[in-house]
């Protein structure tokens, strides 16, 4: 293709992929399938590699980030970034409206909005190209954190309309509780530590160093500032409103997340009406903020040393109960961790009855210093369990004794471990402590892993129970007379579970590797790992080095796959799920040829026999292994016309052997 066409296609195609990324995330709707968009991306990128010079680094494919930033940049922020007066009396509100009307001529209009409990941002656009963004810091100066706001697909990298030459946006990014909820639950089946609540994580995730690791987060922006020398409109609301024909997800004015008024009355009801159904809204809010509309009595307004006289903050009460803690008990899981569970005396709140708050751990306890029958304050944020926040020590009892971490494991009686630097005890008896036992058959059947029908979490603790299992590879001797006469079960139940069964001997490689239950070895490590390794003995005799030579592994990884096959107890049951049939490799496609086994070959250019996803796919047929870039290791450049002239100086430099398309055909053709 020619370069001048490839300009045209790469535009074209970055248009597109903009424009229904925008529709997806900003508007909530969709115009095309998952399928043809992610066919425009690949697209978009293959000529992206074809033709590097080409590629845009504001392009939509740098969504999916890649880019590590070791070390983020300090910037001085152009406008002070302040912060707000705050409240939690609706008379402060009243007296602040007061003041405002007395130092501001004129009539008033208030904007009333959403207080996002997220991080700040400010993102500069120049002549409608994203910038750069930078974190709120100490207000005067942030971090440029750029690369990684970049894989917010709610964030336009180019605008459209009518918008000013150069101006910066503020707002604040949010992890939205279902994605928070999501990574968690994640966390946990991995037995990794929890995160605490979704702000942090939106900060913490904001500050890592891989994009393509923030890219998979799932974060999202509102937007509710614009500031510059030319702004769009006399008022902070039209700026806004403006904002969004230019493609930026601003609080929406029909969900009342943003709203004019020009009365106390009209604040006070925004004001209530957010304190009642908030609990409803998919991302945290601490409050709202009311702002003066006109830019002009802004300006009359002024500024305090550290917030603007035009602003206030109304923030909620966070719903808090106290409760009277009956007793403290631990939670055994599948990977050994304890969690301690503070068990109360139910109470409502938020709508529920909540009759347990988790304590995470020991310096949690700790840090709350409990005792037994401590009255305590519980509040519920956007996690599933509500938390313990304090102890209301007035009515602590005399005498009353401090609540000591147990020893000992509450269900198999085995002394607990701490390591260093870890949050959880661990109970080290995995092989015999109950709750460990059943929670991996639990995670082994479970939907992700080896998804097997007619078997449940309460079919596995009556099979335990009756002694009938203690592995993954029990499961596949189980007699159907030992099934059918469980209690509620019966000989049609029997039958679905046997069915399974059979069934999951088809699942491939990989779920089975993930279904072992190795720590830390969570479904997108086990699909890495299996594609590299191919089978189950590799990856058993793997080294400490091979294993981190994989994509996505890392020292915790290696180490707890090479411990969990040092246990002749888990190489058994591997072997004895061999013999029952479960697939413990790859399926490869069969090979045409094994011409290039080995060989590491980059495509470049365009060809008449193949498109270049053909082209590839015959390389893998083939035996060979596509690799993007050029390197001293590459055995092959196949180059089709209107190769990049810098890679074919590269090419050159390295002295990497060059083929044609029609030499590539014979090789292959042997
Ligand atoms: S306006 C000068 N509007 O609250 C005023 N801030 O304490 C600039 N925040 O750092 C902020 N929602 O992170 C504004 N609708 C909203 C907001 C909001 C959340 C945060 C923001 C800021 C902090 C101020």
């Amino acid at each position: 293709m020619e370069k001048s066409i490839a300009k045209e296609k790469i535009e074209a195609l970055s248009e597109k992929v903009a424009y229904h990324n925008h529709l997806y995330y900003v508007e909530s709707r969709t115009e095309i399938s998952d399928f043809d968009f992610d066919q425009l991306l690949k697209e978009l990128q293959e000529l992206e590699e074809q033709f590097p010079e080409l590629a845009d680094e504001n392009s939509p494919t740098k969504r999916v980030g890649g880019d590590i930033t070791k070390k983020f940049q300090t910037v001085k922020h152009e406008y002070p970034m302040l912060s707000l007066s705050n409240t939690y009396s609706q008379e402060e509100i009243i007296d602040w409206e007061n003041r405002v009307k007395k130092t501001a001529p004129g009539e008033l209009k208030y904007v009333c909005e959403l207080k996002y409990d997220g991080v700040a941002i400010g993102i500069r656009y120049e002549n409608g190209v994203f910038n750069r963004a930078i974190t709120r810091g100490d207000g005067k100066q942030g971090e440029d954190v750029s690369t990684n706001v970049k894989t917010i697909r709610s964030i336009p990298l180019r605008l459209k309309g009518n918008y000013p030459e150069v101006f910066e946006i503020r707002g604040e990014i949010f992890f939205p509780l279902d994605k928070f909820n999501e990574l968690n639950q994640q966390r946990e089946e991995l037995g990794e530590d929890l995160f605490a609540n979704p702000r942090n994580t939106a900060s913490g995730t904001l500050k890592m160093q891989d994009s393509s690791v923030v890219a998979t987060r799932g974060l999202d922006c509102f937007l509710y500032g614009v500031y510059g020398d030319e702004l769009p409109a006399d008022g902070h609301y039209e700026s806004v409103l403006k904002a969004k024909s230019w493609g930026f997800k601003i609080p929406t004015p029909e969900r009342r997340f943003i709203e004019r008024t020009d009365s106390i009355e009209g604040i006070m009801d925004f004001i209530n009406y957010w304190d009642e159904n908030r609990a409803d809204l998919p991302f945290e809010i601490d409050g709202v903020v009311i702002k003066v509309d006109d830019y002009g009595q802004q300006q009359d307004l002024g500024f305090t040393a550290k917030s603007p006289r035009w602003a206030i903050a109304y923030k909620f009460k966070t719903e808090q109960v106290s409760s009277k803690l009956e007793a403290v008990t631990y939670q055994v899981g599948r990977t050994g961790a304890v969690t301690p569970v503070a068990n109360l005396t139910p109470v409502p709140l938020g709508g529920t009855i909540v009759k347990r708050a988790s304590l995470h751990n020991q310096d949690q306890i700790n840090k709350l210093d409990l005792h037994e029958e401590d009255t305590v304050y519980v509040e519920k944020g956007g996690e599933i369990i509500p938390k313990i926040v304090g102890v209301d020590l007035t009515e602590r009892k005399k005498n009353a004794q401090k609540i000591e971490f147990i020893e000992k494991c509450p269900e198999c009686d085995t002394p607990l471990k701490r390591f260093e630097g870890e949050a959880h005890h661990y109970c080290p008896n995995d092989m015999g402590c109950p709750p460990q036992i059943t929670g991996r058959m639990i995670h082994f059947i479970s939907r992700k892993a080896m998804d097997i029908d007619g078997l449940g979490s309460e079919t596995i603790d009556q099979l335990f129970r009756e002694g009938f299992v203690k592995n993954s590879a029990d499961l596949y001797d189980l007699k159907f007379e030992q099934v059918e006469n469980l209690e509620r079960m019966g000989k049609k139940s029997a039958e679905n579970l046997f069915n399974g069964l059979k069934e999951s001997k088809s699942v491939p490689f990989e779920r089975v590797l993930f279904a072992l239950g190795i720590r830390y070895v969570g479904e997108t490590v086990a699909k890495k790992i299996a594609k590299a390794k191919k089978n189950i003995d590799a990856i058993i005799s793997s080294s400490y080095d091979d294993l981190i030579a994989v994509d996505e592994v890392g020292e915790k990884i290696a180490i707890s796959i090479q411990e969990h096959f040092s246990n002749e107890e888990n190489r058994e049951i591997v072997e004895r799920l061999k013999k029952h049939g479960l697939s413990f490799e790859i399926e490869e496609e069969e090979l045409d040829s094994s011409v290039l086994e080995g060989k590491s070959i980059v495509v470049s250019g365009v060809f008449s026999h193949f498109s270049r996803t053909e082209l590839k796919k015959a390389i893998e047929k083939n035996g060979g292994k596509n690799v993007s870039s050029l390197s001293s290791k590459t055995d092959y450049l196949i180059a089709g016309e209107n190769m990049g002239p810098a890679k074919l100086e590269k090419a050159k430099k390295l002295e990497i052997p060059m083929l044609s398309e029609d030499e590539f055909i014979k090789l292959i053709e042997g």
